[in-house]
């Protein structure tokens, strides 16, 4: 793999990716790594992160210079470019002067192997303090910014570079393009992590670990725990079977999608549960949301635990548990900086300890954009693929109020229509999603026809965002707000007003409850 020394920036998973992006395997590792458990890994090539620490500050992860007499090729960026740098004998130097956001970048060395043959000016990403005074021995400079003589370097025989900017932000001009260039052409490394590759691999892990053993799922309409599925189903078949739990909490057309498309393009065998007046049952009368999703947390337990016993029943037992869990979570689990429980999420599988299975986690090394390639090259159908996301307390957490039938079919609705007219947009891939939120206990006065109503609001959510982590709202267009808004009233009675959430991600969370 090409390992990602994470020096504490939120940018080492979004390195992670471009190298992926770049068809090199990649992980994130931490600073406390040794050089010699870092070779004990074979990397292919080594990328320092960015840090928000300086080089000078007393408790700031250092590079073991070590690092350098391996013939691992290294790439710096930023902070680790700083850091790379100073083990390499260079200088660094406080400025006193902060670099921050847009910059221009002079490519100053036109035969250089990462820049050359660019524009030469390029609109970069800089966010730091410190900057590289003087360039290692036997180190060509291959950019500057105004107030970064030294903003690029590289050593190609020792198969070494770094750039000050961060080339792995989409502010960057082309910084994948600087990253390709470093992992192909000066480290040298195949572009073969590609998802026929990675499905190979992985139904040969997954015949390993199952073996004749029976296996089970829970689907719950998302890409993770189909992918997961439709994976574990290539590699061991009918041993496998998949659990849809109906909690009467989805959207308009997904139950359908699949008991009938998920199954006609697998061949999966499916059982369904519908629990749908069970959950409506549980949460009559409950208005808080962190009570809600705990009840229903807990009755998708109880009834997946339920028909996981048919399930073993029939089959002569169940030994594995398929979850689709992927890389970010295991990156962040492993992590340990405890981050506050916002909260409680709800995910389809989150079993308690005392359930006995194993657990098979086909997507563990996976980041998102990699499932979604995988499930085509599955041959999973592309609305599927393509989805969303959707919390696992489905509409549940998007009436705010009490969750009746009622309140249900009018979410439905609305939310349906929503997802059809961005579709018809083709605005899909251009937002992280869009929940459509029914504040059900608040009324207003309207006029519809020759008549007065006293209807509900129905909240548009679109955001925009990379990860989840953060996000902002959607500047959709007028137009198509306009059209959305005209068919929601008109054709949910119930409805009255339309209005557009505004808010970023922080202070606002995506959902609102
Ligand atoms: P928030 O509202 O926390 O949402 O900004 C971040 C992302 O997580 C999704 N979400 C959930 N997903 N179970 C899930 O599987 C949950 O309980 C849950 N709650 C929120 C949300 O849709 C957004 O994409």
């Amino acid at each position: 793999p090409v390992l990602v020394v994470d020096f504490g920036a939120q940018y080492a998973q979004l390195i992670a990716r471009r190298v992926r992006e770049a068809n090199v395997y990649s992980e994130i590792v931490p600073p406390t790594l040794t050089v010699a458990e870092i070779v004990a890994r074979n990397p292919a090539a080594v990328i320092l992160s960015g840090g928000p620490s300086s080089v000078y500050a007393q408790d700031a992860p250092r590079v073991d210079p070590a690092l350098f007499d391996t013939d691992i090729p290294v790439f710096g960026i930023c902070y680790g470019f700083q850091a790379m740098a100073q083990a390499l004998g260079g200088r660094v130097d406080q400025t006193g002067r902060r670099e921050y956001g847009h910059t221009e970048l002079s490519v100053t060395d036109e035969g250089g192997s990462l820049l050359g043959a660019l524009p030469d000016r390029l609109a970069v990403w800089m966010s730091h303090g410190d900057a590289v005074a003087e360039a290692p021995q036997g180190f060509r400079v291959t950019a500057s910014t105004p107030d970064t003589p030294i903003a690029a370097f590289e050593n190609t025989e020792r198969r070494l570079a770094g750039v000050q900017y961060h080339p792995e932000v989409a502010h960057t001009q082309l910084g994948q393009e600087v990253l390709r260039r470093f992992l192909h052409d000066i480290a040298g490394i195949a572009p073969d992590w590609t998802p026929a590759e990675i499905l190979t691999e992985q139904v040969e892990a997954i015949r390993a670990k199952i073996g004749d053993e029976k296996v089970i799922c829970a689907l719950s309409g998302g890409v993770d725990s189909a992918v997961a599925a439709a994976l574990v189903h290539r590699a061991v078949g009918d041993q496998l079977t998949c659990v849809f739990v109906d909690h009467g909490l989805l959207r308009q057309g997904e139950r359908a999608q699949v008991e009938r498309d998920y199954v006609a393009a697998t061949g999966i065998n499916l059982v369904t549960v519908d629990a749908a007046d069970r959950f409506l049952g549980a949460l009559a009368g409950v208005t808080d949301p962190e009570t809600k999703r705990k009840i229903i947390g807990r009755e998708f337990i109880r009834v997946f635990e339920a028909a996981a016993a048919d399930v073993a029943k029939d089959a002569g037992g169940v030994k594995f548990l398929v979850q689709g869990t992927l890389y970010p979570d295991v990156v962040e689990s492993g992590g340990g900086s405890g981050t506050a429980t916002i909260k409680s999420h709800h995910n389809v599988g989150g079993l308690p300890e005392d359930i006995t299975f194993s657990l098979v986690e086909p997507l563990r090394l996976l980041f998102k954009d990699e499932v979604r390639l995988l499930g085509a090259e599955l041959g999973l159908p592309a609305a599927m693929v393509a989805r969303h996301p959707f919390p696992g307390p489905g509409l549940g957490i998007r009436i705010i109020g009490e969750v009746t039938a009622e309140r249900l079919a009018i979410t439905r609705a609305a939310d349906a229509i929503v997802r059809a007219e961005m579709t018809a947009a083709g605005v899909d891939a251009q937002i992280w999603q869009c929940p459509v939120v029914l504040l059900a206990d608040v009324r207003s006065v309207g006029v519809q026809g020759d008549g007065r109503t006293y209807g509900h609001p129905i909240v548009l959510r679109p955001v925009s965002s990379e990860d989840a982590m953060t996000a902002d709202w959607s500047r959709l267009e007028y137009d198509l707000l306009a059209r959305i808004s005209g068919r929601i009233t008109g054709e949910v009675p119930e409805v009255n007003r339309v209005v557009l959430d505004i808010t970023s991600k922080p202070p606002g969370t995506i959902e609102w409850e």
